[in-house]
């Protein structure tokens, strides 16, 4: 089984980072291989909306948003992780994942996700609740810890001095790791995923 760990962080082996390698340490100790995903420093355009995508599955702009979508069905469980700025995620990590959501239900349904955040002071838990929307509404189950998933830090040496953050990151591992097996588990067993109506889509009109 595989985790991948994206890095919506300007700095490759920054806090956010930081913070991911103590969940991949965990993941990797209960014999779960993870991979990294960077999604660098050049320009990452926002979602245009042109529903192009709905139609061939992938975006017209051929970039990293297509790369990882290829890598997707043979991902078990994803942790993405993002600095906090002004409260909220990068706006790398908000173009990243608008494009790789969008429609995109099906691809993503029932493997289990999670964020983490990196901030110097305030706005984690925003930046927490903003990365879980694109899991809860894309039947991903949300795989939690002990408290919200949050690193403190201005680099990384005081991240790995917020004690209580870095358990919170091993024990998201952990966690992570063990819903995994469960769910391997039940799969062996025969137990099939929940069935899907298909959305009935009202936009409030009727
Ligand atoms: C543009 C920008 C905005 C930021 N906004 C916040 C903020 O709202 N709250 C906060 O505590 N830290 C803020 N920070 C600090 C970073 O979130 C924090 O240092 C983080 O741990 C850096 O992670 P990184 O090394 O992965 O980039 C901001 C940093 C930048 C560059």
């Amino acid at each position: 089984m595989k985790v991948l760990l994206v890095n919506g962080s300007p700095h490759e082996k920054g806090c956010t980072y930081t913070g991911l390698q103590e969940v991949a340490n965990a993941l990797e100790n209960n014999d779960i291989e993870t991979e990294f995903l960077w999604l660098g420093i050049e320009p990452l355009a926002g979602c245009i909306g042109c529903n192009a995508c709905l139609k061939t599955g992938k975006c017209f702009r051929n970039d990293i948003v297509n790369d990882f979508l290829n890598k997707v069905p043979d991902i078990d469980g994803f942790v993405f992780g993002s600095p906090v700025h002004f409260a909220s995620s990068s706006g790398a990590l908000t173009s990243f994942m608008d494009r790789a959501f969008y429609g995109r239900r099906k691809l993503f349904e029932n493997k289990p996700a999670c964020c983490i955040c990196s901030c110097r002071r305030g706005g984690a838990s925003a930046t927490f609740d903003q990365i879980n929307k694109y899991f809860s509404m894309s039947n991903m189950p949300i795989v939690t810890s002990q408290y919200w998933n949050q690193v403190h830090g201005t680099n990384p040496d005081e991240v790995k001095r917020d004690l209580e953050g870095m358990q919170t990151m091993r024990t998201l591992g952990n966690n992570m790791a063990w819903l995994l097996k469960c769910i391997d588990i039940a799969k062996k067993s025969g137990l099939e995923y929940p069935k899907n109506e298909g959305v009935v889509k009202t936009n409030f009109i009727d």
